[in-house]
């Protein structure tokens, strides 16, 4: 693997990551999200520096240090995340959507903070846009890789969702595992088949995807 990245096997392509959770206001100081350190989308990031990409990183709320020499592009809600991410894809050759989307935001937010006294609150949702398949659909799309973190059938829902959102390469995960883990144990899905790889810290899983990356972008 070390020789893999002496050969900067990514040098010349433009790389835009998602990282991290969504975070979607109910009111001046609630919100719902989904649970994402942020460490796997991180980590996948500096590999792909690395390895000699030049790399824009789409990040939810985190609090890891920003990797040197990436462009970071914080974001809080999906619909942020969506827009950035569509105002940097048409430069990009790849495409690596890690981030944690909250599915639904809230449809009635309120500005101002809701008050207690008040009648208990009813939070009503609609869907974000899915941002991975929507890239994925576009006419001059960038090479794809998605991430299922999935609680049960892991093979089973991963293969379906790559099929779903057409995308080449998805990184399977049991949520179990990866959540706030330094490491984490992944299965990559392509087009050949499943390919295990062994539980390792999350910098080394970067590395591995990044090489699997590599060799799909040369076929
Ligand atoms: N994703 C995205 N935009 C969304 C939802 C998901 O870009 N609105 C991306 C994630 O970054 C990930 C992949 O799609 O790469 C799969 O996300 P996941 O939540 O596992 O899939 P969903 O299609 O949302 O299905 P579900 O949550 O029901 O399992
Ligand atoms: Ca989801």
């Amino acid at each position: 693997l070390q020789g893999f990245f002496d050969e900067k096997v990514l040098s010349g392509k433009q790389v835009l990551l998602t990282a991290g959770p969504t975070f979607e206001p109910i009111d001046a100081v609630r919100g719902i999200t989904n649970i994402s350190s942020g460490k796997m989308g991180y980590a996948l990031a500096r590999a792909c520096r690395d390895a000699g990409a030049e790399v824009t990183l789409v990040s939810g709320p985190t609090a890891l240090t920003p990797p040197v020499d990436v462009r970071l592009l914080p974001v809080q809600s999906a619909q942020e995340m969506y827009q950035a991410v569509l105002s940097e894809v048409g430069r990009s050759d790849v495409f690596i959507s890690v981030a944690a989307v909250a599915d639904y935001r809230v449809k009635n937010r309120s500005e101002h903070k809701l008050k207690k006294g008040d009648a208990v609150p009813v939070i009503e949702l609609e869907e974000n846009p899915d941002i991975l398949a929507t890239v994925a659909g576009l006419p001059a799309a960038p090479f794809c890789v998605g991430f299922a973190a999935e609680s049960q059938n892991l093979l089973d829902f991963a293969e379906q969702k790559r099929q779903r959102k057409k995308v080449p390469l998805l990184v399977a995960n049991l949520a179990q595992h990866a959540m706030g883990a330094d490491s984490n144990e992944v299965v990559l899905l392509d087009d050949a088949g499943q390919h295990p790889l062994p539980a390792m810290s999350k910098d080394e899983v970067g590395r591995a995807i990044v090489a699997h990356l590599a060799r799909c972008l040369n076929r």
